[in-house]
């Protein structure tokens, strides 16, 4: 990707980053080898004892013809990698170098504001504790706002393969943070698990002002009836941004009410592009802009990406999509229009 002042120099807003996807094979090894704990492999309990050797696990992420290993024994999936991440994390201090990493990287590339999500069931499982957590993502993100002057909240997940009522708990549990977050959110494997199934706790979380939204389709096609339940039923009339998402072009009905009900689509290229055909991404991303459709640019899990950021996301974009410098602006302006940001913070970024 060739360098662009334009796009580079654009103060950007990313509404769809999670703060465990920014975990590299390095982050893992400094907060390991900080800790005393040992890596091991999640299915064949093979130590890691160089960075190397885990570098390489890490690198099976990469798509087949990229000379990732085939050793099915070995090849670690996506969300085996990824969950793996949380386990290292275990002080304030480790949440709080996470949390600066993203900020460091995000103040980098003119991201004046983001809504960062984090998944606190899969931290709880490890055994941390919310204060552990929160007070160190707090402390960061009060740090970035200072120095970097990069303006953040929270958008907290459920994990949708875990069970509803596990999602309630752990919503009644932030909500001692509630200063913190900004709206909730829904990640994980979507095999079978419609959002519907979450009705519950998206219902309480919207009557108690949080802001809603949903991964739908992750580069997978899943059903188009997870996005319908998505955008009309979840918290009684449906969520006010989707995730991803970019199957819902086979439908023009949905197109027409994502458009009517002015839905915002957080939408990560470089996530497609591991597991779809370019040509196909970025025409669907051109069907959804060419529709004026609210489209916000962000990076999804930058360590599992081969580490693309916003900038690269928008870069790649740009080219496949052949969008104009005033595409771009376009692009920058409806993620502010989508954020969750007061009107005061809104005014300021752009
Ligand atoms: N959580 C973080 N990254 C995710 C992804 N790519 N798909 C589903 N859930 C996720
Ligand atoms: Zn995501």
């Amino acid at each position: 990707l060739t360098k662009d002042p334009f796009v580079e120099a654009i103060p950007k807003v990313e509404l769809h980053v999670h703060i465990e996807g920014i975990i590299t094979p390095e982050l893992k090894w400094k907060f390991s080898q900080r800790n005393g704990e040992t890596l091991t492999h999640p299915r064949t309990g093979k130590v890691f004892s160089t960075l190397a050797e885990l570098q390489a696990s890490h690198d099976t992420l990469k798509p087949p013809d990229e000379g990732r290993m085939d050793n099915a024994e070995e090849t670690l999936s996506f969300f085996e990698s990824y969950y793996g991440g949380f386990e290292v994390l275990k002080t304030k201090q480790d949440y709080f170098d996470l949390a600066m990493d993203y900020f460091e990287h995000a103040a980098k590339m003119n991201v004046r504001y983001c809504e960062i999500f984090f998944d606190p069931q899969g931290h709880t499982r490890t055994g941390v504790k919310w204060e552990t957590m929160m007070e160190g993502i707090r402390e960061a993100q009060s740090k970035a706002e200072k120095d970097l002057n990069v303006k953040s909240a929270w958008i907290m997940c459920f994990l949708r393969d875990s069970s509803p009522e596990s999602a309630m708990e752990h919503y009644l549990a932030a909500l001692n943070y509630r200063d913190m977050i900004v709206g909730v959110g829904l990640d994980s494997n979507e095999d079978r698990r419609p959002p519907k199934l979450f009705e519950e706790v998206f219902a309480r979380a919207r009557a108690d002002g949080f802001r809603l939204t949903a991964h739908c389709d992750v580069g997978k096609t899943y059903p188009l009836e997870h996005i319908r339940q998505a955008i009309c039923e979840i918290g009684g009339t449906g969520a006010e941004r989707i995730d991803h998402g970019l199957n819902v072009v086979e439908s023009s009905e949905l197109m027409e009410l994502i458009h009517h009900k002015g839905i915002g689509m957080t939408i990560c290229p470089w996530s497609y592009i591991r597991h779809q055909p370019m040509d196909e991404v970025f025409e669907r991303i051109r069907a959804l802009f060419d529709k004026g459709i609210k489209i916000s640019v962000a990076s999804d899990d930058p360590a599992f990406m081969e580490d693309t950021w916003i900038l690269e996301n928008l870069l790649v974009l740009k080219k496949h999509c052949n969008f104009s410098n005033l595409d771009m602006l376009k692009l920058m302006k409806d993620a502010v229009d989508v954020c969750w940001a007061p009107e005061g913070v809104k005014k300021d970024i752009v």
